[in-house]
């Protein structure tokens, strides 16, 4: 495998442009510099799924092309609000996903210290499309940029709006898709827009999504678990065998929200929670919290990046929090140069969390504890970015207001949820259990 070269490469080239900044950022472009995908696979054809796949997603992917001559404009853009003017339910859904967002001031500010061969490796996954790359390229001043404007069927925005439809859907100005519903038309209808389309069982198989969502074995890791491990969680999971997919969870009906840990209603659904309360002698109380991943089909959380925290509140009658009884992080704590592993607390699919406080009984009712669980969607990178702009003096100074709008967002997308209440019992009288 090439990483050490890799490593070796980019600290000089970071070294060159500025000095000691190697932290986690480099090292994540190295790491994921290996990611899976761009190996050919060797296939048995017995498995049409995989064989398609084989071919679907090879990277780096290739210029889709002249649109061939029968279609028209609309149908010839690549624009992700051409494909809206028919796909109006997709094109609405897939607007306020992350993938829309997937090149956002998080992931831009990083190309001013690496370059076009590092930002690359960033896109392979981001915004994937060869037209995606050139325009990044012309805007970065890089080399090899074809020469004039791009034609009209490639909008200038397409780069920045990440997952573009047509990383999913097209490839050599093919239409791709899953097959039909019923009622719809079938991929050679006669007369159909953008010369019909081809179908495959893929489109709803989670390998479509292990492409950018799981690294290969050999890949990087720490503590012999891969980066990114979705796929293979997965496949471990009862999900996998009573045939559950990602799309069932993430694209329900074909919805193309592809919401995850950022939405508050997907983590209720993740997990089924449970407080107990018990008796500790005369004067003492135990409450104790059980979180049970029963709605993931992985880990929760599945990738290194988010933190959850989950918290015992005391409450009083009047509904304030006056003091914290327990807490517990949920996740993968890791460095920022993604060398060392402190703990990993993720809770597997169905398994369980438990932990409790001990507190002395109120004297009277309407006491309680709230079990609540802090959501830091993106908390690795928050420190990673606060890290540099705690050196902001050494960074070309255009990368700047991109970093700082990435904290604010970072920062911005952290929230609470109140999971459950249990009343504590008066001195005197027994206790009682509640779950969500
Ligand atoms: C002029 C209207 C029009 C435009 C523009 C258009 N499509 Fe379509 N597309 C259709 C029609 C009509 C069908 C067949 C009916 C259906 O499945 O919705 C279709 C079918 C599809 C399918 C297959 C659906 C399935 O059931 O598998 C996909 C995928 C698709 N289009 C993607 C795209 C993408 C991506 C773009 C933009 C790059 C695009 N289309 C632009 C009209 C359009
Ligand atoms: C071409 C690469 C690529 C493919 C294919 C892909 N994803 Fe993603 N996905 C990403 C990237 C990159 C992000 C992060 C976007 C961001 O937050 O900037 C993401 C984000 C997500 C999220 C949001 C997670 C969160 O933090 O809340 C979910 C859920 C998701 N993808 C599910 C899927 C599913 C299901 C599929 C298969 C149907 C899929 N993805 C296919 C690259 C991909
Ligand atoms: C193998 C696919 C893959 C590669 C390569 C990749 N990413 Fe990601 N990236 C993802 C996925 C998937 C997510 C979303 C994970 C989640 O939300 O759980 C993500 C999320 C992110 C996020 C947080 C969301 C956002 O947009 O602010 C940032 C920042 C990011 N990646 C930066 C990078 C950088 C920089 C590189 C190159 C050094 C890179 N990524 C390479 C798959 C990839
Ligand atoms: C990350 C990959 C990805 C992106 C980006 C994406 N799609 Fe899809 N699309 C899928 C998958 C997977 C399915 C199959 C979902 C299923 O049936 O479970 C699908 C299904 C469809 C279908 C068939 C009907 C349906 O809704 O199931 C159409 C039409 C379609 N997509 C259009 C679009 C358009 C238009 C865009 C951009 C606005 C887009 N897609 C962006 C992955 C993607
Ligand atoms: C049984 C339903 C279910 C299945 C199957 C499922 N997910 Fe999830 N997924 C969830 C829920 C619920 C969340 C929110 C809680 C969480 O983040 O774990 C989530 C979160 C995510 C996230 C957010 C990032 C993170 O760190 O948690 C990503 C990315 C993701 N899923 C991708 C996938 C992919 C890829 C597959 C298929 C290999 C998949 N999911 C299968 C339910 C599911």
């Amino acid at each position: 495998m090439g990483r050490p070269r890799h490593r070796r490469r980019l600290r000089f080239l970071l070294w060159a442009g500025v000095p000691s900044l190697i932290l986690g950022a480099v090292i994540l472009t190295v790491a994921l510099h290996d990611a899976p995908g761009a190996k050919s696979r060797r296939v048995a054809s017995s498995d049409p799924v995989a064989a398609f796949l084989a071919h679907y997603w090879v990277y780096p992917l290739q210029p889709e092309g002249k649109p061939p001559a029968d279609y028209s404009s609309l149908t010839a853009s690549l624009a992700p609000s051409a494909c809206g003017r028919c796909h109006t339910r997709q094109y609405r859904e897939w607007r306020s996903s992350l993938h829309h967002t997937a090149m956002g001031p998080g992931m831009l500010w990083q190309f001013y210290l690496y370059g076009q061969r590092g930002a690359n490796s960033c896109m392979r996954c981001h915004a994937p499309l060869a037209e995606q790359k050139a325009l990044i390229a012309r805007e970065f001043h890089w080399p090899n940029v074809p020469a004039g404007a791009p034609p009209s069927y490639i909008p200038p925005d397409l780069a920045h709006q990440g997952l573009v439809c047509a990383v999913c859907h097209v490839r050599a100005q093919r239409r791709y898709g899953p097959p039909p519903s019923p009622g719809q038309p079938a991929g050679d209808t006669p007369g159909l827009p953008h010369g019909g389309f081809t179908v495959s069982a893929a489109f709803r198989d989670s390998r479509f999504c292990a492409s950018c969502h799981q690294f290969p074995a050999d890949g990087p890791a720490l503590d012999g678990v891969p980066f990114e491990n979705t796929y293979q969680e997965w496949r471990r999971s009862r999900f996998a065998r009573e045939g559950i997919s990602c799309q069932d969870c993430h694209m329900p009906a074909g919805r193309h929200l592809w919401r995850g840990i950022h939405d508050p209603a997907m983590v209720r659904k993740a997990i089924t929670v449970s407080l107990h309360v018990s008796r500790r002698g005369s004067r003492l109380v135990h409450v104790e919290a059980e979180i049970v991943n029963s709605g993931a089909g992985h880990d929760f959380p599945t990738y290194l990046v988010p933190r959850v925290t989950a918290r015992l509140d005391l409450v009083t009658p009047a509904g304030k929090v006056v003091r914290q009884l327990a807490s517990r992080t949920i996740g993968r704590r890791v460095n920022l140069e993604l060398t060392r592993q402190f703990s990993d607390t993720r809770i597997p699919p169905g398994g369980r969390l438990t932990f409790g406080a001990d507190l002395p009984a109120p004297r009277g009712p309407g006491w309680r504890v709230r079990l609540r669980l802090a959501v830091a969607p993106e908390e690795w990178y928050v420190h990673m970015y606060e890290h540099y702009l705690a050196e902001s003096g050494r960074l070309p100074p255009a990368a700047l207001p991109l970093l700082r709008q990435a904290v604010a967002q970072g920062h911005a997308e952290r929230f609470v949820v109140n999971m459950a209440t249990v009343s504590l019992p008066p001195l005197g009288v027994p206790a009682a259990r509640v779950a969500n």
